[in-house]
């Protein structure tokens, strides 16, 4: 991954410039990293604040030869890959918060957004956009996130390197990625259990359909977050937005 790669100073956001080049008939393993977005996005069409120079804001085309059904499985692979490039990186405790955000300390250092386009029920091309908070300082946040989020460099103590980080994240998602190929989900999903700071807590879970209240018990076989809701039943939340409570 990343062998071809596109590096921008400044675009209104990766994932458009990697969807065009998907479009134009990029390879798989394409990346876009920019040191700057204007128009950075985040899920459920939030903004995400990417400043210049202070952050990892890139996005990888992949081409996977698979089901359309395969995307929330490498949403969550994806956030295993960037969860373990940043600890070995930082030294940054961070976990993940399902399915793929990362927190330090409770607050967020990490956003993933996927795109997938389709065709026939299979994937045509995925676009996996990361954003990680490498170096901001908090006077540099604005205050709307202060309570939410964080950078490694606040966590750490120290500003960290972004070409370094930006490899063990490619160096990571290469092998889990190889892993998948060869074992299926059941590996990854164990890796994702032992990061992640969801299961076993009381989460608060919005869903396009309703609101649940309860406990994360597992992850299943297909990715999906088990939630034990306060009247006993048990709820498998497929995509939602989940507050730990
Ligand atoms: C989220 O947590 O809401 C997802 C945030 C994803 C942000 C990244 S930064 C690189 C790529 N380009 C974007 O516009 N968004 C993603």
């Amino acid at each position: 991954f990343g062998r071809q790669l596109k590096l921008l100073g400044v675009t209104s956001s990766t994932q458009e410039e990697a969807r065009r080049l998907a479009e134009e008939g990029a390879p798989s393993g394409t990346l876009v990293v920019a040191e700057e977005q204007t128009g950075g996005r985040g899920r459920q069409g939030k903004k995400w604040f990417s400043p210049p120079y202070k952050g990892i804001w890139m996005s990888l085309l992949l081409r996977p030869q698979r089901p359309l059904s395969f995307a929330p499985q490498l949403t969550l692979l994806t956030a295993v890959a960037v969860c373990r490039a940043v600890r070995k990186v930082s030294g940054v405790d961070a976990g993940i918060k399902w399915p793929n955000d990362l927190l330090a300390n409770g607050k967020k250092i990490c956003g993933i957004l996927i795109e997938s386009a389709g065709e026939d029920e299979r994937i045509k091309y995925c676009i996996i956009g990361i954003g990680i908070d490498v170096n901001v300082d908090r006077d540099e946040m604005p205050a709307a996130l202060h309570d939410i989020a964080t950078s490694l460099k606040m966590e750490s103590g120290q500003a960290q390197n972004r070409a370094e980080l930006i490899a063990a994240v490619l160096d990571e998602l290469e092998l889990l990625y190889a892993l998948y190929e060869e074992e299926g989900f059941a590996p990854i999903r164990h890796l994702w259990e032992a990061l992640s700071v969801t299961l076993g807590r009381r989460v608060a879970v919005k869903t396009a359909q309703r609101d649940v209240n309860g406990t994360a018990e597992a992850l299943d076989e297909s990715g999906a977050l088990v939630v034990l809701d306060d009247s006993g039943k048990k709820i498998m939340i497929f995509s939602g937005d989940v507050q730990l409570t």
